[in-house]
């Protein structure tokens, strides 16, 4: 299976700009899972809700169009961001999105920052979805800070975590490598690059995308200041054995009577 993601670098608010920046990051790439990052086509530092809430659609909006179409000419699922609206919230949420259909949408349950003055935090279930023979589950960017994430889909069998994000902070890429060996899972980390100076924001995002096996191990990664496109091909299956030895098993060898979770 091939599994991979775009690097971008948004411009501000700009949606049209950013589409067309994914549109030709992907031609005549064709995949089976593609993850692109947190908010791909607004942005990130917002400076109040109503910016925030001007930027925001339902699963029929425009990203939801775009990333149909997208979904139609690589041939992969598709997991990205974007400002989800519902009723009088809005969200930090990833669309996914499989053969021209909107599968589903996760809304970020740990929100970072001064996500937290605009956004609403995510209010659905951590859920595993099989798509193009995988399962795939999802979490935003520093949902990466609670390993619980990873372990409640891990437990449901997920194989594969795309993981949009906007990464500021230096730890993640290090921390997927752990969250990957503890579950035995593989992990699509895709990042942005590029500025955003707003209010009293300014944030330099690390790019690094990061593909991390089930054993830990860094199967690609990008540089800091360059966009790409970067697929590897992977076995799935081989995120179903939890043996790291002939005696431990990372799931079934948990002493859930120990834990308060
Ligand atoms: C982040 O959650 N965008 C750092």
């Amino acid at each position: 299976m091939k599994v991979g993601y775009i690097q971008t670098s948004p411009i501000f608010g700009e949606k049209e700009q950013n589409f067309e920046e994914v549109r030709s990051l992907l031609k005549d790439v064709h995949a089976d899972l593609l993850v692109l990052p947190e908010l791909f086509a607004t942005g990130y530092a917002f400076t109040s809700t109503e910016e925030a809430v001007s930027f925001a659609e339902d699963v029929e909006g425009k990203t939801a169009v775009f990333l149909k179409e997208i979904s139609k000419m690589t041939g992969a699922a598709i997991v990205a961001g974007f400002v989800e609206k519902e009723g009088d919230h809005i969200y930090n949420s990833s669309l996914i999105v499989s053969d021209g259909i909107i599968l589903d949408t996760y809304r970020k349950i740990h929100l970072f920052n001064k996500e937290k003055l605009w956004f609403s935090p995510g209010d659905k279930p951590l859920k595993v979805h099989e798509i193009n023979g995988a399962k795939i589950g999802v979490m935003i960017c520093f949902d990466w800070m609670f390993p619980e994430v990873t372990r409640t889909l891990a437990l449901q069998g997920m194989q594969i975590l795309a993981h949009p994000s906007n990464l500021v902070m230096p730890y993640c890429q290090k921390a997927m490598v752990t969250r990957c060996l503890e579950n035995r899972v593989f992990a699509v980390t895709s990042n942005r690059i590029g500025t955003e100076y707003r209010g009293d924001d300014n944030f330099t995002f690390t790019g690094a995308s990061q593909i991390t096996g089930i054993d830990g191990s860094v199967l690609a990664s990008s540089p800091t200041d360059q966009t790409s496109v970067t697929i590897v091909e992977i076995d799935v299956s081989l995120a179903d054995n939890k043996m790291i030895n002939e005696y431990n098993d990372v799931s079934k060898d948990r002493r859930t009577e120990f834990f308060h979770l």
